[in-house]
């Protein structure tokens, strides 16, 4: 249960760019990371996934699947799908 709001995915495509700001979705969550991008371990690899869904990218980069990525995503969250 949460009180944030819902968005529709049409909302969150529209997030894919540092100027509009990056969302993502993950598990049906909805997160603003814009001003991750720059401190991501990653580097500018993490704006493929901006206005779409981490699942598939995170399958591929496993070094995400720790305790402590999914604290850093939680601190993002803006909303539900
Ligand atoms: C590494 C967070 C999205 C590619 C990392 C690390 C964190 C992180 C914390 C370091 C992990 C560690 O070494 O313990 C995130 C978060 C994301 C995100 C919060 C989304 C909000 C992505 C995406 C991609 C990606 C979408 C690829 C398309 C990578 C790669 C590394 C990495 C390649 C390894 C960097 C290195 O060690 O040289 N990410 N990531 N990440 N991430 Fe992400």
């Amino acid at each position: 249960t949460s009180s944030l709001p819902i968005f529709s995915q049409e909302e969150v495509t529209k997030h894919r760019s540092l100027q509009d700001g990056v969302w993502v979705t993950y598990k049906g969550g909805v997160y603003d990371i814009t001003e991750f991008v720059a401190m991501h371990p990653g580097g500018d690899k993490i704006l493929l996934a901006a206005g779409g869904a981490l699942e598939p990218f995170w399958a591929l980069y496993a070094v995400h699947k720790q305790e402590h990525v999914l604290e850093i995503l939680s601190e993002y969250k803006v909303g539900e799908l």
